[in-house]
Order: C-alpha cells, then structure tokens, then sequence
C-alpha cells in the first residue's frame, strides 16, 4: 500500500457511504476515533472524542480499544503511542506536523538541557517524543499554571518549546522560567488591529485568546486560556459574542454548543483570508481517516528506547492533572 504521502493513497469503492463505513470498520476493529478541536468539522462530528490536548492524552491512556486513530497532528499520535505502545495508534495523514514542535529539536534541546545542570525541565505536549526523552514534567495550556504552581518557588526550571506560553505562566507564576524560543505559526500570526477593528463593530464582544499568542495579543484579551478554557468561557458567561484568537476549528464545537451565540474568527496579519486555519490540522479528511481505518496504516511507530524515558514525563502529568 502507497503511504508515501503521509496517508493511504488508495482510491475509495464508488457509490459507499464514507460516514457509515467509517463508523462499521471502527466497531469491527475495536477501534476509537480521537480527534482534536482544530480537526475538520466533520471529523470533529464523527470522532467519538473530541478535546484539547490534555483530554486527548487522558483519553489514549485509558482506552481499551485495539486501535486509536488519532485526527490531530504527529506529535499527538506520538504521545498515544508512547502511553499505549501495545497497541496500533494511527494518524490518519503522519505529514500532519506542527511547526512549534518543529522549533524545538532533540538534538539542540538536549544541548540546552546538559547546559543548564539542577534544572527541572517542563516541556508542552507540542513537542516530539525524542524531547519528551529529555523533559522531566510535560504539560499542556490546560495545566501549565497549576503544574508550575505545584513546584517548589526556589526552582529553577526550564520551560520549552513556547515562549509565548512560557512568558504568560511566568507572569501568572511570578516564576522566572528560562524559555526556549519557539513558537506556533498559526497563533502567533494574529493581527491586534484586526482584532480591534472587530471589537469596534461588535460592542460588548469578549476578546478570546490562546496563550500560544503573541503578548500584545493576550493583553487584549478577555479571556486567556486553552482551547477546553475558551470554550468552557464561552459556553459559561453570560455574554453573546466572542472573537475568537485560536485555531479557527475551535468555531464548530462552539457554535454547536451555543447556537444563540456569536462567534466571530480573529483574522492573521497577513492575507485576505478572515480566520487562521492551522493547514496540518486540515490534512486530515473523511477519506483519509476511512483508508487509514480499513488499510491500518499509516501507523505511528516510536523508539521503544525513546518511549521508555518519554512516557514518565507524560506520566507525571497525567498524575499530577487528576
Ligand atoms: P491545546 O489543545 O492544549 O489548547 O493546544 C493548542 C494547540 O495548538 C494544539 O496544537
Ligand atoms: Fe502546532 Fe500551532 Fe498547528 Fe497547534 S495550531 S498543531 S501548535 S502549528
């Protein structure tokens, strides 16, 4: 079978209902359909779990399922794997990467990590296995704060790879974290006058903010947090119209669970284009995830070696989010 794209390039038997299949293969596999927030609407409407990061890893730890397919991006196939090595974890296109994973390489963060020696190191979960390898406490947007805030004061930590995230824990912390400089694309690429303009003629609208987002940008915001923090925002004020400064995906599972509400993407800097779409969370698609399930492939393979060390950090947070 041909996955040297990324995906199964198989072509699909005319005339079937893709949707039924899906759900069909998936019982007969005993398999679990995951799938993050930024996915494709009608993934998010097929998958058995939607979440955010941190959910997506809860949910992989404890699944009895024989196979995961998980719809986000290779690092959170990745993070599956490493939790449940005993079983066939498949993202249904592996090129789907993640340029802020891509900002942190082993090979140089090991570097980093050997420098700074009586270090703890704090990785987000955007990050590869093989770093996981060398991190010591892995976290989320969900729960960077509350896992920074369980350490000792006189700490020294090493946080990476966002540097947007690390400045805002680093405020809300009064922590003094060394930061790793990298960043996301997607988030970082907001445009603040944009995003006033939007405020200027949508009176009383509530500014949304992911904290991968550059400073200025959280500064207006009325509400910093995760994709689960924004929409449990949302869902739970008692406000009608929102700008949302995330991965646009997001919009979906928000206006299904406030159809009254008004949910107005924040635009990027540049282009013509009025919301900010991450391209690697789009490569999953209907016809992908039903090949990736009947073919079971591409699977997402990690160094058992690799998995060994990066599984406690995971396993760390997973404890320590309870
Ligand atoms: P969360 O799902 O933790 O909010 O992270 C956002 C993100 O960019 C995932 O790739
Ligand atoms: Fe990575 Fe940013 Fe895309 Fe999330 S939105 S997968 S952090 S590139």
């Amino acid at each position: 079978m041909n996955v040297d794209n990324g995906y199964v390039d198989a072509p699909i038997e005319s005339g079937i209902d893709i949707k039924k299949e899906i759900v069909r293969l998936k019982k007969e596999k005993n398999a679990v359909i995951l799938a993050h927030y930024y996915q494709r609407p009608e993934i998010q409407d097929i998958a058995d779990y939607i979440g955010d990061s941190l959910a997506l890893a809860q949910i992989a730890a404890r699944s009895t399922a024989d196979v995961i397919v998980m719809c986000g991006v290779l690092f959170m196939g990745e993070t599956a794997k490493v939790l449940c090595m005993d079983k066939k974890v498949i993202v249904p296109d592996v090129s789907a990467g993640c340029s802020l994973a891509d900002s942190c390489n082993a090979v140089e963060f090991e570097k980093f990590v050997k420098a700074h020696p009586g270090y703890t190191v704090i990785s987000y979960v955007n990050t590869t296995a093989a770093v996981k390898a060398f991190t010591d406490i892995v976290v989320t947007s969900s729960n960077a704060k509350q896992i920074v805030d369980s350490l000792p004061a006189d700490e020294k930590i090493i946080f990476g790879p966002d540097r947007n995230l690390g400045n805002y824990i680093n405020m809300l912390t009064g922590r003094n974290m060394l930061l790793w400089d990298g960043a996301c694309h997607v988030h970082e690429q907001f445009s603040i006058d944009k995003i006033l303009e939007l405020k200027k003629n949508n009176p009383g609208a509530k500014v949304l903010v992911h904290p991968e987002c550059r400073k200025p940008v959280q500064i207006i915001a009325d509400k910093v947090g995760s994709t689960k923090a924004l929409l449990d925002y949302a869902v739970n004020s008692g406000f009608d119209t929102f700008i949302v400064a995330t991965e646009s995906g997001i919009l979906h599972e928000m206006v299904k669970r406030c159809p009254d509400k008004k949910f107005i993407p924040a635009p990027p800097e540049n282009g013509s284009c009025s919301c900010n779409e991450c391209a690697d969370m789009k490569l999953v698609t209907l016809e992908k995830l039903y090949n990736s399930l009947k073919y079971e492939m591409p699977l997402v393979e990690v160094d058992p070696a690799i998995a060994e060390k990066a599984i406690k950090p995971i396993k760390r947070m997973l404890e320590m989010s309870k």
